[in-house]
């Protein structure tokens, strides 16, 4: 039953009946939830057309509305007020409880999403900067699966690039590859630490030292033509890196269903660039292939013919590379690849990319470049989601004391431990797994209730409060659903209570739960339409507030009266339910004892 579905049919037979448009039917929550659930503001808009006054506008409206399931009144000057009936509302808690997917609905059209996030490098330590995309792009995706779309998850990996020639080079230099290259000489074992020591050293290197630059630049060319041995020294590295980013994603929650990286698209390259080439849109620029892929009045910084005129560089939409002077693949050549890829794989409807906003001028440009040369069809949607920043508490980018970039593992930890004092504070301690669940909830409800665009600071202390907005709250909202339910036998019992229909709304607060939970449904389509999911936590965090409100006011597990303490246990069991389905799409874990 969607009782917002119903009070919108029963206007639009009262609109039918006086001629009314329904462009100008609203139908919203209250704005005076003590007294109504439910308002219709439409008599002023139509008013103002019709000539008449809202009053008379809207007690017409009244007059011919259905009202089987609200009770309805007027309020001055042109308000229409709902009331939905207890029996009504127990019996659309009665029903969700019965059904797997609590009477969620699903999109009306579902489509075919590739779901572009997490993003890290290859031999590149994971940090600070790669917390967000895996955060959002997981839950966003599973948004999108619970609301009935097919989604295919990519984390592309960053594996094609410089960093790769960067880390050959070091680790010749360290001596750890001697072996490869001759077979009198031994190879030293390259782990995790070797790499986090060489690339920062190479990558440093690279810019005071031309012919080391040099050296990493053709190596990654060698990389990128599978030539040996740096192509089994490249795989090795990749293994090694990629074995530590897969635990750091599991320990937050995100798996994926394709581990594929740029170098998954090289194989489309060729096909690609001949696309571009055949239709004309490349030109030769100092020896490499580009496409030119500004509008009119965008200009294209292509020579600097007069440094000094500035509008040179105002608004500048540089061209797309296709091929470096050296015929090495780049960062465009192997987006643009990946997108033909996708349309071979799956040709999906869409292709959401979940990116530092930093780099929407790349997308921008690959975006064009794919349309003007047909790779993506006119009618398939590519949207860039760009994130804002991480911030510390003095509002600039979150860096260690030192001033150091911080590691994704360390803020793993820096939660993990934000927890593990909170829970001391309950008289928990040597629960690590319980550390981490609660530190990620924090960290993750911290992030997601803002809009994926802003910068947000990073709050240890207040992500991991027990009480307020965060994450831990919801976790213990529902922990303390658990040990009720425990404590009256029935927590192994949930099917069978599931179907009695035992729900019978009877007082302020059970009424409040039924409203916040017909908002938190509604509150999915609201946070996939606005490609955030900041709509479902705060109606998320409502509905657990109006938990908390019963639960203090209401003697539940000693109610005398049998049949009132199974409509409270069952109510506490659809709550415990709706927590999860909401936090599943969150990615995190409502635990049984907090
Ligand atoms: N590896 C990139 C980075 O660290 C992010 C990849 C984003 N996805 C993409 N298709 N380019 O900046």
């Amino acid at each position: 039953m969607n009782i917002k579905k119903i009070l919108y049919k029963a206007l639009e037979d009262s609109f039918l009946h006086s001629n009314y448009s329904f462009d100008d039917l609203t139908l919203t929550f209250s704005n005076r939830p003590e007294e109504a659930d439910f308002q219709c503001n439409s008599a002023f808009a139509i008013a103002k057309k019709v000539h008449a006054n809202p009053e008379v506008v809207a007690n017409a409206i009244i007059a011919n509305l259905n009202q089987d399931v609200a009770d309805v009144w007027f309020s001055k000057p042109g308000f229409i007020n709902f009331k939905i009936k207890d029996e009504v509302l127990s019996k659309l808690l009665n029903e969700a409880l019965s059904s797997d997917r609590l009477c969620l609905e699903e999109l009306e059209e579902k489509e075919t999403v590739v779901m572009d996030y997490g993003g890290a490098n290859v031999a590149k330590e994971l940090h600070v900067g790669h917390l967000r995309s895996p955060v959002i792009g997981e839950s966003l995706a599973r948004l999108h699966k619970i609301l009935g779309n097919k989604v295919i998850t990519d984390t592309h990996l960053g594996d094609w690039g410089l960093q790769m020639g960067l880390t050959i080079a070091g680790l010749e230099d360290d001596g750890y590859i001697d072996g490869y290259f001759d077979s009198s000489k031994k190879n030293k074992e390259i782990t995790l630490d070797t790499l986090n020591e060489v690339y920062p050293k190479a990558s440093k290197r690279k810019n005071d030292d031309e012919e080391f630059r040099k050296k990493a630049e053709s190596y990654t060319k060698f990389i990128q033509d599978k030539k040996e041995p740096y192509w089994s020294i490249y795989l090795n590295i990749r293994e090694i890196s990629v074995n530590r980013i897969k635990a750091n994603y599991e320990k937050l929650g995100c798996y994926f269903d394709l581990w594929y990286g740029e170098s998954n698209a090289a194989p489309y390259v060729e096909g690609v660039v001949k696309t571009f080439i055949d239709k004309g849109l490349t030109r030769e620029h100092d020896g490499a292939i580009v496409v030119d892929v500004a509008k009119e009045g965008e200009n294209i910084p292509i020579e600097k013919k007069n440094p000094d005129d500035p509008q040179l560089y105002k608004n500048p939409m540089p061209p797309v590379y296709l091929k470096k002077r050296n015929g090495a693949d780049v960062y465009d050549t192997t987006d643009i690849a990946t997108i033909e890829q996708r349309n071979q794989d799956y040709n999906p409807d869409k292709m959401v990319y979940v990116v530092d906003k930093r780099q929407a001028a790349h997308f921008e440009r690959c975006f064009r470049a794919v349309k003007m040369a047909g790779i993506s069809p006119a009618s398939q949607k590519l949207e860039f989601l760009g994130f804002g920043t991480v911030n510390g508490k003095d509002g600039k980018a979150f860096k260690t004391r030192s001033g150091d970039t911080i590691k994704l593992e360390d803020i793993i930890n820096l939660i993990s431990n934000g927890a593990r004092a909170k829970l001391a504070e309950n008289g928990i301690v040597d629960n690590d797994e319980l550390a981490l669940q609660i530190g990620v909830a924090a960290m993750k409800f911290g992030d997601l209730s803002n809009a994926p665009s802003k910068d947000y600071i990073f709050d240890i202390d207040k992500f991991t409060s027990f009480e307020g907005k965060t994450g831990p709250y919801i976790q213990y909202t529902g922990a303390r659903i658990h040990s009720l339910l425990r404590k009256a036998g029935l927590e192994d019992k949930f099917d069978s209570l599931s179907s009695l229909n035992l729900i019978d709304i009877a007082d302020e607060n059970q009424r409040k739960i039924a409203i916040n939970f017909i908002r938190l449904q509604e509150s999915y389509f609201t946070s996939y339409k606005e490609s955030s999911l900041s709509s479902l936590c705060t109606a998320l965090f409502d509905f657990a507030s109006s938990f908390s409100k019963f639960y203090n006011d209401t003697r539940i597990l000693t109610e005398k009266d049998e049949g009132k303490k199974s409509s409270y246990l069952a109510l506490c069991l659809l709550i415990l339910k709706a927590l999860k389905q909401a936090t599943g799409v969150l990615a995190f874990e409502i635990p049984e004892k907090m």
